[in-house]
């Protein structure tokens, strides 16, 4: 499954900065499968420490998410000026993510 998915392009016409950044972003992606795999074990468990287990588990997929992003966006500026309007802010997140477009447009 790993192997060459993460291409969408000819590889051949990737530079190893761009295989390196797919690379970072099949990563993102299985951390959030983890992360959601964890969620649902942690709800359907009856076993309080199979629980406290799976929730051990989920809590370092939440780290390894959080490091592929922002490596991925260090790469990409754009990306992270979007996520600076949009996360970890009060009031309406549809509002925030206009103002970020707005950002964007005039970069
Ligand atoms: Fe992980």
């Amino acid at each position: 499954m790993a192997g060459t998915d993460q291409y969408h392009e000819p590889v051949e016409e990737l530079s190893d900065e761009v295989r390196d950044m797919a690379r970072m972003f099949a990563s993102l992606v299985e951390e959030a499968d983890a992360i959601n795999w964890y969620n649902q074990r942690i709800h359907v468990s009856k076993d309080p420490e199979v629980k406290a287990l799976m929730a051990h588990a989920q809590k370092e997929e939440f780290e390894h998410f959080a490091i592929d992003l922002e490596y991925l966006t260090r790469k990409m500026p754009q990306w992270r000026a979007v996520l600076k309007e949009i996360l970890f802010k009060d009031g309406d997140i549809l509002e925030n993510a206009e103002k970020a477009e707005e950002i964007i447009e005039n970069d």
